[in-house]
């Protein structure tokens, strides 16, 4: 659950978002909305935060549900451009409006501008917020979802087959690259380890189902 404030800031991201009209050109699937997005990163933060007593839980949630708030900003010809870098004063100018201290505004903007340098993750100079923040925009719509986001962009195909979402589930790097886990966190590397299992366990369940195995 979210407390009142956060719920009233995702009230106000998903307003803004509305009103930018981003949503019409964002993505190909309606599916995918960004507040949503932004909602199951704060979700997830949520959940890797307790095994972090050092992280500002605060600052970690509330750079969350703004992460992608650059999106509005962008244009038809190149979306989701810098999304990260215009993000930043978006965040900053809604929180100096709504009362925050300039200096939490700063954070926060600080750590919507660095979300998409994945690089840094290893790094231990690298502040635990935005360890966390990028952690939990990795595991959204991976694992349950990311089988779901397969089978209904497939789905979504002139031409549907069950063996055309099978293919598609093995391209997931959850599947190629099973030795992979890029996360840092006990709790995160956690729930990345599970949403694999969870995705390689489908995808073989699923070649039985087809008959692909002779199992
Ligand atoms: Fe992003
Ligand atoms: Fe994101």
């Amino acid at each position: 659950m979210m407390n009142p404030a956060h719920a009233q800031m995702l009230q106000d991201i998903r307003s803004m978002v509305d009103r930018s009209g981003v949503q019409d050109f964002l993505d190909p699937y309606p599916f995918r909305d960004r507040p949503s997005h932004m909602y199951r990163c704060y979700c997830w933060a949520k959940r890797i935060l307790p095994c972090r007593p050092e992280a500002d839980a605060e600052l970690t949630l509330v750079s969350t549900l703004f992460h992608d708030i650059g999106v509005i900003a962008t244009t038809r010809e190149k979306p989701k451009a810098d999304h990260d870098l215009l993000g930043g004063p978006i965040a900053r100018d809604y929180l100096l409006q709504n009362g925050y201290a300039p200096a939490f505004a700063d954070r926060v903007a600080s750590l919507v501008v660095q979300h998409q340098a994945r690089e840094r993750m290893q790094d231990p100079d690298t502040p635990i917020e935005l360890v966390i923040l990028m952690e939990a925009d990795m595991l959204d719509e991976r694992g349950a979802l990311g089988i779901l986001w397969d089978a209904m962009a497939e789905g979504a195909k002139p031409l549907q087959t069950y063996e055309g979402t099978l293919e598609r589930l093995k391209m997931r790097k959850l599947y190629r690259r099973p030795e992979r886990n890029p996360l840092v966190t006990e709790r995160g590397r956690a729930f990345w380890a599970e949403k694999q299992r969870l995705h390689m366990d489908f995808v073989l369940a699923l070649e039985r189902d087809l008959g692909l195995t002779d199992d």
